[in-house]
C-alpha cells in the first residue's frame, strides 16, 4: 500500500506526518512511502533522511492509496483527495463540518486523529494526547521566558530569592506536563482541575491541589463535563480571590467540540501582580481567560497574556515524532499486512473513520 505525505500548506505548520525513523518501520512492513518533496525540512527531516529510510521523494504525494497529514486539507488539497482514498489528520470533525462534508462528498474514507476512542489498546495512536505533552512542556517554558522573575528559589551572596508561584488550570495531558515542566524549573505549583480524579495526579507529581469547592462530572470517555452557569460562576469567583497569588496562571481547561470555559474574567486579570503571565492554552477554542486574544501575546492590566495556537509546530521535531508513531501505529491497525483490511466492526476503525462512501448523503 502507497502512503503519500505532503508539506503542510496550513499558515505557519512546521510539523509533518511521517518522520524517517517511521518510514524505516513501515517500509519493511509492506509500505511504500511517497513524500513530497521537502516535507519534512521545517521540522528538521531533510529529504536525504527519508530516502536513506527508503522514501521516495517525488512531486505528486497524493498519487498514493493513503494520504497522511498533520492539519485538515485546506480546499485545494481536498481537491486533490480522490474516492476511496484513505485521509489520516487532524480533521476537526466536531468543529468542521463543512471540511467534513467536502470530503465525504467526494468519497474519501477520511480518519480523524481525534476521534480515535481513548482506550487502552488505542493508546500508541493517541495523538491529543502527544501533541498535548508538547503544548503542555511549551506553556511552562513560555511563561518562564516571559515571566520578569527566577522559577526557582535561589539563594545567593546578593540573599534569597523566592521561588515563582505557578498555578495550572486543567490537568489533563498538556496541564499535568506543564506541572511537571514548572516543577522542574524549580516553581512552587498548584493544579486545578474539575474532574476530582485529578487531584492524586497532581499531588503526585509534586504540585499541591487547590480547593475551589467545584467538583464536576467526567464523561465515560475520561472528558469533563460542561459545568452549570451557577458552577461556572462559582469557579469565577472563587478563582477571582485566589488568582493574585500567583505569578503564573497557564489555562488548559477544554471540553471536547465545545467553546473553551470562561475560567478568568477581565476583572480577575486586573486583581492579578504586574508583570504576572497568563498562558492561555485553550485560545484557539476561544480562551479560558477573557482578555485571550487567539494567535497573540497582548498585555493587559500589567498582565502578559500568550494566547498563541498550535504550540505543537513550535517544537516541530519532536512534535512530528511523537505524532508519526500515532499514526504508524493506525496505519498498522488499517493494515496490519501492508494493505488495508478495514474493519467497521473494530471500535477503533469505526470511531477514528469520519467519512466513508456509503455514507454520502443522497
Ligand atoms: P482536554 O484537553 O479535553 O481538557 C483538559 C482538561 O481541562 C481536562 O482535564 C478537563 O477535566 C479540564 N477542564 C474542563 N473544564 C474545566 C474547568 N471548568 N475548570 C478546570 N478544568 C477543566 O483533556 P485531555 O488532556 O485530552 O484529557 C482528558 C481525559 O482523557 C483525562 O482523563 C485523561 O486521563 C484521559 N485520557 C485517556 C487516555 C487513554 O485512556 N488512552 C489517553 C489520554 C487521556
Amino acid at each position: 500500500m502507497r502512503i503519500g505525505v505532503p508539506s503542510e500548506s496550513a499558515a505557519g505548520e512546521r510539523r509533518v506526518a511521517l518522520v524517517p525513523e517511521v518510514v524505516a518501520k513501515l517500509v519493511p512492513a509492506g509500505f511504500e512511502v511517497v513524500l513530497e518533496r521537502s516535507a519534512g525540512e521545517a521540522a528538521s527531516f531533510p529529504d536525504a533522511d527519508y530516502e536513506k529510510a527508503g522514501a521516495q521523494v517525488v512531486d505528486d504525494p497524493y498519487d498514493a492509496a493513503a494520504v497522511v497529514k498533520v492539519q485538515k486539507p485546506v480546499a485545494n488539497e481536498a481537491g486533490r483527495l480522490r474516492e476511496d482514498q484513505v485521509l489520516i489528520g487532524f480533521l476537526q470533525p466536531l468543529t468542521d463540518r463543512d471540511g467534513i462534508g467536502r470530503l465525504a462528498e467526494r468519497g474519501v474514507i477520511a480518519f480523524a486523529m481525534e476521534s480515535i476512542p481513548r482506550i487502552t489498546r488505542a493508546q500508541a495512536m493517541d495523538a491529543l494526547s502527544s501533541q498535548a505533552t508538547v503544548s503542555g512542556y511549551k506553556a511552562t517554558l513560555l511563561a518562564a521566558e516571559r515571566l520578569p522573575k527566577f522559577f526557582p528559589m535561589l539563594m545567593t551572596a546578593a540573599g534569597t530569592v523566592a521561588p515563582a508561584k505557578a498555578l495550572v488550570l486543567g490537568a489533563g495531558v498538556a496541564g499535568l506536563q506543564a506541572i511537571a515542566t514548572a516543577r522542574r524549573l524549580g516553581a512552587v505549583v498548584t493544579g486545578f482541575d474539575v474532574r476530582p480524579v485529578v487531584r492524586e495526579q497532581i499531588e503526585s507529581l509534586g504540585a499541591n491541589w487547590l480547593d475551589l469547592g467545584i467538583v464536576g462530572e467526567e464523561t465515560e470517555g475520561g472528558y469533563a463535563q460542561e459545568l452549570s452557569d451557577e458552577q461556572q460562576r462559582q469557579q469565577q469567583e472563587e478563582l477571582e480571590g485566589r488568582l493574585p497569588e500567583f505569578d503564573v496562571v497557564i489555562t488548559t481547561a477544554l471540553i471536547p467540540g465545545r467553546p473553551a470555559p470562561r475560567l478568568i474574567p477581565a476583572s480577575a486579570v486586573a486583581a492579578m501582580r504586574p508583570g504576572s503571565v497568563i498562558v492561555d492554552l485553550a485560545a484557539e477554542a476561544g480562551g479560558n481567560c477573557e482578555l485571550t486574544a487567539p494567535g497573540e501575546e497582548v498585555v493587559r492590566e500589567g498582565v502578559t497574556i500568550v494566547g498563541f495556537t498550535n504550540l505543537p509546530s513550535t517544537m516541530p521535531y519532536h512534535a512530528s515524532q511523537l505524532y508519526a508513531r500515532n499514526v504508524q501505529a493506525l496505519l498498522l491497525h488499517l493494515a496490519p499486512e501492508g494493505e488495508l483490511a478495514l474493519d467497521f466492526d473494530d471500535e477503533i476503525t469505526a470511531g477514528a473513520c469520519v467519512t466513508r462512501k456509503e455514507e454520502v448523503p443522497a
